[in-house]
């Protein structure tokens, strides 16, 4: 079975990666917690699909309760968070138990940072089950919900004891949604493995889905190094945020309604790669190769008509940029990425 170790000064955990650990899951937990107590916590398009399945799974062995949440980043909530908080209260949770986070990201953010807080911290496991989950979100410990003022606001860094990922439960996800995880799997390849994307551009569907294992293992692999060595994001782990820039300010001049965030990230990757030809960073024709596989993989790549100076006012009001300069991903070829510290009065070169 493919399996991934991240190795941080303060903590280490496995992931791993199999299509059908979800049928074998009841073992693998038993192995890392002896405690009674399991919250596990999904949404209601999961829970549907598999809530039986894993529950079947513990039920012999742990007292069980499920937190069932509206899917959708609206759940990414201080209201929902706390409704998580006083759903976990009333099971008597304690530190000695163990909660799971079963969904996408938006589960995977909110019932990550519910147990980094409750109780000053509560272990748990992830069990990501969209794309963008198994390549991304649950691995690098950022958990987060959003603010009214904006998106992951109130957050922090809280790692899980183990993530299990099966590939097979991909099948269900809605086609729009595994395109969305294409996104950030597309940028893997572009800032660090040319193999990937090569890969990724020769593969039809039936292939795809024959490798994925070996491509969740790659994704998160790439991410995990990149974590070790910059767990808090002050260096190389921002290379991660390549097409993120241009991309929120798209996602959030459409309201969030418009662009999924993959497909925001897709435009931003398309667009900054042009902008790093023009300003001879990167290599000509690099944007060619990144639109034919945004378009094999469904995924938009124009930069939709917007005012400039909204951009500019977006991206500058972003966390990351304090101060009078600014980080910018770009890369020199498919494979080889960079980050160029700007002045955020130059900005207008690269939109
Ligand atoms: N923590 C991080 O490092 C990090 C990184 C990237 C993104 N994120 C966050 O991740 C979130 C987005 O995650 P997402 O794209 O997974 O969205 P999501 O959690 O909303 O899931 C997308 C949809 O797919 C459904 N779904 C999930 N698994 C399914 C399955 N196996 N079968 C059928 N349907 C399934 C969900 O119910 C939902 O409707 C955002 O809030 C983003 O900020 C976090």
């Amino acid at each position: 079975m493919p399996t991934l170790k991240v190795n941080l000064p303060e903590k280490n955990y496995p992931i791993l990666i199999q299509k059908g650990i979800l049928n074998h899951i009841g073992e693998k937990i038993k192995k890392i917690y002896q405690n009674k107590k399991i919250a596990i916590i999904t949404d209601t398009h999961v829970e549907k699909l598999y809530g039986a399945r894993i529950k079947k799974q513990l039920d012999n062995d742990f007292e069980i309760k499920m937190i069932v949440l509206e899917p959708g980043e609206k759940s990414k909530s201080m209201d929902v968070l706390q409704h998580v908080y006083n759903k976990l209260l009333e099971f008597e949770i304690t530190r000695g138990d163990l909660i799971i986070a079963f969904g996408g990201g938006v589960v995977g953010d909110l019932t990550g940072f519910a147990a980094a807080t409750l109780l000053r911290g509560i272990p748990f496991i992830q069990i990501p089950t969209s794309l963008l989950a198994q390549i991304d979100s649950s691995v690098g410990g950022k958990v987060a919900v959003n603010l009214p003022k904006g998106k992951n606001l109130v957050g922090n860094f809280y790692h899980p004891k183990a993530v299990f990922i099966d590939p097979d439960v991909l099948k269900t996800l809605d086609k729009r949604v595994f395109s969305d995880g294409m996104a950030e799997v597309i940028k893997y390849g572009c800032i660090r493995n040319k193999k990937l994307f090569d890969d990724l551009l020769k593969y039809n569907d039936e292939e795809l889905f024959e490798h994925i294992e070996q491509i969740i293992y790659t994704c998160c692999h790439i991410k995990k190094s990149i974590v070790e060595r910059d767990e808090l994001d002050t260096g190389e782990r921002m290379l991660l945020n390549f097409g993120h820039t241009l991309g929120h300010a798209v996602e959030k001049h459409y309201k969030y309604e418009k662009y999924t965030h993959g497909e925001a990230v897709a435009i931003g990757m398309y667009h900054i790669t042009k902008k790093g030809e023009a300003l001879g960073i990167t290599d000509k024709k690099t944007s060619d190769c990144i639109k034919e596989i945004l378009c094999k993989y469904h995924l938009p790549y124009e930069m939709p008509a917007m005012d400039q100076e909204e951009i500019i006012k977006t991206i500058g009001l972003d966390k990351k940029n304090k101060g009078q300069y600014m980080n910018i991903i770009l890369i020199k070829k498919v494979g080889e990425s960079l980050i160029k510290k700007i002045y955020k009065k130059d900005i207008v070169a690269f939109i």
